[in-house]
Order: structure tokens, then sequence, then C-alpha cells
């Protein structure tokens, strides 16, 4: 059964490549700028944003577009986290894309209500590379990715009016929702400049990295509670939070990386490895993370670790390399995608990526959030109950820093409870608004809110979007016709 679908998708997808499609590449360079399905639902390509980095971008139209002159069609800008995560690999194929790791339809894609538009950011990430892999080109910190993205953005929406009149919401997880704060300050720059034309919707925070000295420091307390630390391994990561705290204060953001490094090691280690972002679970067996030392943990683990998690949720299918991320980008994806230089391949500078962002990683981006929030930008942050690595304790606890005149009122109000799906008499969530600070407080959720709560998230994205469609993909039962034009989508 799971062979046939495949089989059959597999010809609807060279169909696809055969035919339809129209690229376009600038004269002078090498690297393709575009490409684009000839029923127009898809588009691709490259914008070289500085000169030699090379930024990769995929958007997908929705097939579930509404017309309604009173709520325009919205489109989503995903940003991965990491950093170094490839939001055109994770975010599309294992969270919420028209299609998944097997190439089937996902009946929670957020296309349901948004058209969406994937980046692999900064420089290095996925796809996006810098030529030859010049140390240089790659940034350092979370403005100089702001400032390629608000180039990306120019390059794309510019020259589209139709793409114009939709607003653009700022979805982030993880660490990319410090990419997202500095976006929209930048872009919002952009925009006021006449340089940029769009209109900014909204930013969601998703589980984010905003203010990591709040998050070491619900580390150990959280998981006390937990029983999963007793009070040796609490006062442990207690004294190594304080620690980066200060290293924090001091702006020693480098020291600060290699002590939040060597803080997950001791909580491993006390935890008998509890999972970083599901602290219901135990992060995989693999022999390394218990053998290696903290220092060398670092990021290639934690990227390591993030993908084991995903590839854990997913059900054993028969396949043959399809289903697993690295083998579908590197294969059957990039020869669909055409543009991606023979000798590079998905993921290669990844690593790169965030050794190079090690000054910027610790750094607090509370303030940027009250920025948006003094603008008038409506700011929704949303978090899984199970998070650990970007835990809604620590959320709260930056939130309630903010400076934010509202934040007072905020805080005060009763929440709403959120209902969702066949199991509809049971509590997925909260919410909470005053004026244009939001809180969706999702329950269930590790990590990954749209995998591990994919009606809840759904029918969230839609109220954030304003979706002239939210209506429809909260309750609906999708028909034949829509899973046919979901097929075509992918
Ligand atoms: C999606 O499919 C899964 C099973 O494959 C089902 O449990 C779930 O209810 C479906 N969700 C929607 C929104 O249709
Ligand atoms: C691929 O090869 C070309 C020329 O052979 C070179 O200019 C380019 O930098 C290479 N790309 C990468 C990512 O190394
Ligand atoms: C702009 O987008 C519309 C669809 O939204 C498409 O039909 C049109 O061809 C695009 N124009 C350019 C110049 O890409
Ligand atoms: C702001 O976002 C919330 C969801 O987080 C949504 O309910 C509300 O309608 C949005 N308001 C505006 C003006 O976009």
């Amino acid at each position: 059964m799971g062979k046939l679908c495949f089989f059959l998708l597999s010809v609807v997808f060279l169909v696809s490549l055969l035919n339809g499609e129209t690229v376009t590449a600038a004269s002078r360079k090498k690297v393709a700028t575009g490409v684009r399905t000839r029923d127009g639902s898809e588009e691709w390509g490259y914008v070289e944003v500085r000169p030699r980095a090379h930024m990769f971008w995929w958007l997908y139209r929705s097939p579930y577009r509404v017309e309604d002159s009173s709520k325009p069609w919205p489109i989503i800008l995903w940003l991965q986290g990491g950093p170094g995560g490839s939001g055109v690999g994770m975010g599309n194929f294992e969270e919420i894309g028209p299609l998944d790791t097997y190439l089937k339809p996902r009946n929670s894609t957020w296309l349901q209500v948004a058209d969406l538009l994937f980046v692999d950011n900064p420089v290095g990430t996925g796809y996006s590379f810098v030529e030859e892999g010049d140390a240089d080109l790659f940034v350092k910190t979370d403005d100089e990715a702001a400032s390629d993205l608000t180039t990306l953005l120019e390059k794309v929406f510019n020259r589209n009016e139709s793409l114009q009149k939709s607003p653009l919401y700022i979805v982030a997880e993880s660490y990319g929702g410090k990419f997202a704060v500095t976006l929209g300050l930048s872009a919002l720059k952009a925009i006021e400049a006449g340089k940029l034309k769009l209109i900014l919707g909204g930013v969601a925070l998703g589980d984010t990295w905003i203010s990591p000295e709040d998050f070491v420091l619900s580390w150990g307390p959280l998981l006390k509670d937990l029983s999963r630390l007793d009070n040796n391994g609490l006062q442990k990561a207690n004294s190594l939070a304080e620690k980066i705290r200060q290293q924090i204060r001091e702006g020693q953001y480098a020291d600060a990386t290699n002590s939040w490094s060597e803080l997950e090691g001791v909580i491993s280690a006390n935890s008998n490895s509890v999972d970083f972002y599901n602290f219901l679970l135990d992060s995989g067996s693999d022999p390394l993370s218990l053998t290696t030392a903290a220092a060398e943990l670092s990021q290639k683990n934690a990227m390591k670790s993030y993908s084991r998690y995903i590839s854990s949720l997913r059900s054993a299918l028969p396949g043959g390399g399809v289903g697993d991320l690295d083998s579908i980008m590197n294969g059957v994806i990039k020869t669909k995608l055409k543009i991606i230089p023979a000798n590079f391949s998905w993921g290669e500078q990844s690593s790169n990526v965030f050794n190079q962002m090690v000054g910027d990683f610790m750094r607090p981006r509370i303030n940027e959030v009250d920025e948006l929030l003094a603008k008038g930008v409506n700011v929704t942050i949303y978090n899984g109950q199970l998070d650990l690595i970007c835990s809604t304790k620590g959320t709260e606890a930056w939130v309630e820093k903010l400076k934010w005149e509202g934040l007072h009122s905020f805080l005060s109000m009763n929440r709403t409870p959120l209902l969702c799906g066949a199991e509809g008499q049971l509590t997925k969530g909260f919410t909470r608004s005053y004026k244009n600070l939001n809180f969706f407080w999702i329950l269930g959720a590790g990590h990954f809110v749209p995998v591990d709560q994919p009606c809840i998230a759904l029918k969230m994205v839609g109220q954030i979007t304003q979706s002239p469609a939210a209506d429809a993909a909260a309750s609906a039962k999708k028909d034949q016709k829509s899973k046919h034009e979901m097929r075509k989508v992918w």
C-alpha cells in the first residue's frame, strides 16, 4: 500500500519534472536565479544577497486560496532555527509544507491557510551557500542575517505586485526567533525607506531562543520539579546557569556559548539523557552523546539530535532512502529543483553557519521584541508545554522583562482555553491577547509544535494570519478535490 502510493506520487512528480517549468538565469552568473512551474503554484531560486553569497528560497502558492475583499490572502515566511537548520528541508518536509519526507501529502499543511515561503537562512544553510566555502562570507550576527534576508525579500517581492498584496507573516521556530525579530525591524526600516514593497502582517515566535539566560536558568528547576534531576543535579545546573548569566551580563557571548554547551552536557549526564526537545522523552541512544566531552557536544550533536527527534516521530515505512530528509534533499528534491550547483550538497556548510555565530548565539533579543511592540506590530508567542530547550517557563520569564506599556494588563488577563479536532472536548492549549501581544500555550507539544500538535497549530496560524480560510481549515474534512490538488501543489 505504502509502495503503491509512492509509485503514483512519483508519476505525478515526474510529469511535473518533465514539463511546465521555466528556468531563468542571469547571463553573467553561473547560478540560476529562478524556476517557476507552469501553473505558477511553485517558484524557487537563488538571490545573491552579497557578492558570492547565495540564498535559496522556495515559494508555494496555496490551492486553497480564498478571495475575500476584507481579508487579504496571507504569506508565511518560515524561519528555522539552528542556526544552520534548513527551513526548505526541515520546516517544509518535516513540519508544515505540502509533502512529508515520504513525499506524501500532509493533511495539516499550513498551505490550507496561507502561501508559504521557505528560505535557507543564513547563507550556508541547506541549499544556500557561499562560494568556495569562504569563511568571511558567513554571517556573524543576527543583524547581518536580517540584512541578507531583507535583501532577499526585496528581490522576491519588489518585482511582483500580486505578491505585494499579501501581508507577510514571519513565523519562526527556535533560533529562528532571533532572526525574526531582527528581520522584522530591518524590513520595517526598508519599507519606510521605500526600498521594500511589502506589508508586514505580524511576527510569530514559536519556542524561540529570544533570551538564552532565561532558558538556561529554567532548566534545573523545571527538571527537578519533574523528578528528572535530583538536588545534586539541580545545584550543578544552577551554578553553571549562574555563570552563563554572568558571562552574558559581561558581554562574553562566545564564552557563554561554551558554557551553554557544557550545561547541556551536565544536564544530560545527571538526567540519563533527557531529550531537550521533549522532556518526557530520552534523547536517542546515540552512544556518542554520552561519551563525548561536553565541550565537543556543541552544535553538531545538537543538530543530530534535532533530526533524530523528528525522525523518531515518523512511522516506519518501506521506502529505500525516501523518508530520510538528507536523502531526499540530496536526491529527488535536488533533481527536481534543477538549479542547485552539482558540486554542492544540501547541508554541506550548515555547521560553519553555527560556528561563525558563536559570538551572537547567547545574545538576548528582548529589546527587539519591545521595539516591534512599540511600533504596533502584532507579535504572537507560542510555546510547546513539553519543550525543554526553549521552555515555557523561560519564555514566560523573558516576556515579564518586556518594557512594553501593555505588559501589566496582558499579565493580569484571563486565558481562553483552546480545543481542536476529533477530541474536541480535550483542552489543547490556552491563549491570551492584549493589544498587539498574543501568547499561545500549546499542551502536549515539545519543541516542534506543528509536528506534535498539528491541529491546534494550524488553527492558531490561521488566526495569527487572519486568513480568510481559517474557519474552513479548522473544521473541514478535506474532500477528494483538495486531495488531488494537494498532489499537484507539492
Ligand atoms: C490527518 O491524518 C491523520 C491520520 O493520518 C488523522 O489522525 C488526522 O485526524 C488528520 N487530520 C486532519 C486535520 O484531517
Ligand atoms: C563549484 O565549482 C565551481 C567551479 O568549478 C566553483 O566556482 C564553486 O565555488 C563551487 N561551488 C562550491 C559550493 O564549492
Ligand atoms: C507574480 O505573481 C503572480 C501570481 O501571484 C504570477 O501570476 C506572476 O506571473 C508573477 N509575476 C512575476 C513577475 O513573477
Ligand atoms: C494578532 O494576532 C492574533 C493571534 O495571535 C490574532 O488573533 C489577531 O487577529 C491579530 N490582530 C491583527 C490586527 O492582526
